[in-house]
């Protein structure tokens, strides 16, 4: 096994532990919600349901990179996971989201209300996992990860407003992109690099760089993320790739669009877009150079992404895997 394959593995335990806490035989139906939008139970359960589990391979890969334990940081992975599951069950709420990961979303199933119950529940675990980094680590660095992983939390929030704000927002540049994706996106992968360094018990300015780093890999992930939601294939994504148009989502491509002012703008102006013109839409929104314009976004936050790490100066196979990370998620079709 790599190391990666040796961490993600170590990972999936963790959180089903941390999970377990809501393993209770008189709300059984509640924990199967949550080990249902995880991956491991229900219709369709496995690896593919579980997501790619980024996140906590930032933490455990930062950790590793920078001088420390991986497996002492195994809570604070299982956190931040926590919190991009929790992000995600209220997510599809506010998206009208109806599949996850090839999957019915967690609303769709129960409903909404049981929904918004699930993803509360998901969120609390990622307050309790946190505070297990006690059993390995001092009481004072537990308190600053804690307060990374609950300003990182605020942040999200913050990019969620301004996501759903944008809906019903005209005139809007691509420089109101950036805030809103470093808030909804960025922030937790930058959290993640964060707390990863922190573990590792190194100096203010590494934990800085592996910051730095994580908040550019989550601004390119976010702009490869709005190109899926556009031209990417359902199938792989596991996600529908008509939803962004029709939900009105001020995705980089439709603001690289909208500057254009060409005939994708002209459409765009006109009100709601109905599912029998995506298609048109999207070729159309290519046509006028806004795929193009996406994906070299991506590219230039990557090389700001890697020219960070490389001041992190990551050791070891731990580093080399960041870097084949960064350069992964950029191509990536999931
Ligand atoms: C999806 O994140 C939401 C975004 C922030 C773009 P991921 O693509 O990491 O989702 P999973 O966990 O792998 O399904
Ligand atoms: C991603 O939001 C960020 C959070 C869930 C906090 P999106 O709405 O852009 O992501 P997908 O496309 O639904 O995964
Ligand atoms: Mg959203
Ligand atoms: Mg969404």
């Amino acid at each position: 096994m790599t190391l990666t394959q040796t961490m993600l593995a170590a990972v999936e335990t963790e959180l089903q532990k941390q999970v377990a806490r809501l393993d209770d035989p008189r709300t059984k139906q509640y924990h199967d919600m949550l080990t249902y939008h995880m991956g491991w139970s229900g219709a369709g359960a496995g690896p593919e349901a579980s997501g790619k589990r980024v996140r906590p391979l930032l933490v455990l890969l930062s950790s590793a990179s920078s001088g420390g334990d991986w497996e002492a940081a195994l809570p604070a992975a299982a956190a931040v996971e926590l919190v991009h599951n929790f992000s995600l069950v209220h997510d599809d709420i506010q998206d009208n989201s109806d599949k996850r990961r090839n999957r019915a979303t967690v609303w769709k199933k129960w409903g909404m209300p049981q929904g918004i119950n699930a993803g509360d529940g998901l969120f609390v675990l990622s307050n309790l996992a946190i505070t297990d980094l006690i059993s390995a680590h001092p009481a004072e660095t537990v308190v600053r990860a804690a307060q990374i992983l609950h300003t990182t939390c605020l942040e999200l929030t913050r990019g969620q407003f301004l996501d759903m704000s944008y809906q019903t927002q005209i005139d809007l540049g691509v420089q109101d992109y950036w805030p809103m994706i470093s808030g909804k996106t960025a922030a937790l992968l930058a959290g993640c690099c964060s707390l990863g360094a922190l573990l590792a018990d190194t100096d203010d300015d590494t934990i800085e760089a592996y910051r730095s780093f994580g908040h550019y890999l989550g601004l390119a992930f976010q702009v490869q993320d709005d190109i899926l939601g556009i031209w990417g294939d359902e199938a792989q994504t596991g996600k529908s790739a008509a939803s962004d148009l029709m939900e009105g989502k001020n995705s980089l491509p439709v603001l690289f669009g909208l500057q254009k002012k060409g005939a994708f703008a002209k459409r765009w102006a006109e009100g709601p877009i109905r599912a029998e013109e995506v298609e048109g839409l999207a070729k159309l929104l290519a046509a006028e150079s806004a795929y193009g314009s996406a994906q070299d976004a991506a590219r230039q936050m990557t090389d700001l992404a890697l020219t960070s790490l490389r001041q992190a100066n990551p050791q070891g196979d731990a580093g080399q895997s960041l870097t084949d990370l960064a350069n992964m998620l950029l191509s990536r079709k999931q």
